[in-house]
């Protein structure tokens, strides 16, 4: 496994910016602006006022005192590729902090800064250039989307795949292009947001079950008639866990309703030939849609769907997100050939992927950090203190690690985490100097021993 070629790759933590940085000071936030961390973003959704811009102004002022105290945390700009370390802009004093280990990119397979993969983009660029300045029903598809395309349905052993530009486009594309107002879709309560959207969108009636539960999805589908849809994951993006299908699919047919699984953080992982969860859990023929992204563990961008000839071809016609929208640049689809070919020639990739998972679930078990019910390569850290998250986050990011805190309304209050990702790329040194720092700050406040 090649690592990223980065000037970056060994740690050196910058040790007096690490001291004079001014820390979050949550007591004095607190007294000085009072009211400020009790807010979030669901208070300024609906305000009163005639003016369409009337939310800017207060959303304004709390975002600006509320941004040194732990929010600056969200969109560091990357200074490098996202491999096993990273060099991170520190937004609030201005440095480029350098060779953090990184437990927050999603680049699970280490496959988004591969030599070969860059070669493929760089090949493509020559020939296609930088986009592919079209909608893929008109000018936009090239001959690599057509191989791709063919080479994702192979690889999940489906009869036919179509290509979207992004994951969230795929859910919204797949949901509204199948669902009609009057009919029903049952999700996990747990869906990511674009499965949400497509619900919305589609009109159709949208029901909840509780999280993995079969037993609440049979009496969300009790006494409909009519068309129904169950969504659920493959692996849960915040909790890192996977559903029981077998009862779900059990349910489905008793119902008479279809399946779709977003396999967005299973794909190409999971199973013995990486096709996902449902492949894992033996039930691969039971699923009616398979939906997944390349933004994880390919390290690329795009969404697909995979299943029946019929299905693909209704959906060419019907999905808007992708029908309005400019297909995926040629240069992408080149790398996400390459990766493809990858993940399928080296399953010792996915070998070395949850080695890495036991041994940062070991690490972290053993001091006591508790972790919810993950049983992938996404390990909730549970910190379930939404007032200091901030405050642990910017000193974890200080001892030399990145990882992203989580807080509600992504996740629900009091269900406050860092999110963290394993890469088939990290060290054992690596996974051991980051588990080290973060519990060294957990400690700090009583989260483990
Ligand atoms: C379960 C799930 N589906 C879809 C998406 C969207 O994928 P993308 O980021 O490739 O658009 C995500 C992104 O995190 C996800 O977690």
């Amino acid at each position: 496994m090649s690592e990223p070629k980065s000037e970056t790759s060994t740690a050196s933590i910058d040790t007096e910016a690490r001291t004079t940085a001014p820390r979050v000071d949550i007591d004095e936030v607190a007294q000085t602006q009072p009211g400020a961390l009790e807010y979030d973003y669901t208070n300024f959704y609906f305000g009163a006022g005639e003016d369409a811009f009337a939310l800017l102004e207060p959303f304004d002022d709390w975002w600006r005192q509320v941004k040194p105290a732990g929010y600056y945390l969200y969109e560091l700009p990357l200074h490098s590729a996202p491999g096993t370390r990273v060099d991170v802009e520190d937004t609030k004093t201005g440095e480029i902090r350098r060779g953090l280990v990184n437990f927050a990119s999603y680049n699970y397979l280490g496959l988004s800064y591969r030599p070969e993969v860059k070669e493929a983009i760089k090949e493509a660029a020559d020939v296609y250039g930088g986009g592919s300045s079209g909608s893929p029903i008109l000018s936009g598809t090239t001959a690599l989307h057509m191989q791709f395309a063919q080479e994702v349905a192979d690889f999940k052993g489906q009869e036919a795949a179509m290509v979207f530009p992004t994951g969230y486009s795929a859910n919204v594309g797949t949901i509204a292009g199948l669902m009609r107002s009057g009919d029903l879709i049952v999700a996990d309560q747990y869906a990511h947001a674009s499965i949400v959207d497509g619900m919305i969108l589609s009109k159709a009636k949208s029901r909840f079950f509780r999280h993995n539960r079969p037993d609440d999805l049979d009496r969300k589908l009790a006494g409909f008639d009519g068309k129904k849809l169950v969504i659920v994951e493959g692996v849960y993006s915040m909790d890192g866990d996977t559903p029981p299908l077998a009862e779900i699919v059990a349910v489905c047919r008793k119902h008479g309703a279809r399946l779709m699984i977003d396999e967005a953080h299973s794909a190409f992982v999971f199973g013995e030939t990486g096709k996902g969860v449902a492949e894992h859990q033996g039930l691969d023929d039971e699923i009616d849609i398979h939906l997944g992204t390349f933004s994880k563990s390919l390290g690329g961008q795009g969404g697909y769907i995979a299943g029946s000839e019929q299905l693909i071809n209704y959906l060419r016609g019907f999905s808007r997100s992708r029908f309005f929208s400019c297909a995926l640049s040629p240069v992408v689809v080149a790398g996400l050939r390459k990766a493809l070919e990858i993940a399928t020639d080296e399953p010792e990739l996915r070998k070395k992927l949850w080695d890495n998972v036991a041994y940062m679930q070991k690490l972290l078990g053993d001091a006591g950090v508790p972790m919810g019910d993950s049983t992938s390569q996404v390990i909730p850290i549970m910190v379930r203190d939404d007032a200091r998250i901030f405050s642990m986050g910017e000193e974890i990011f200080r001892e030399g690690v990145f990882i992203n805190p989580v807080k509600y309304p992504a996740v629900g209050k009091h269900k406050s985490r860092f999110r963290m990702s394993i890469s088939a790329a990290h060290s054992n040194e690596e996974l051991e100097e980051g588990a080290d720092k973060i519990i060294t700050v957990l400690r700090r406040y009583g989260i483990c021993q």
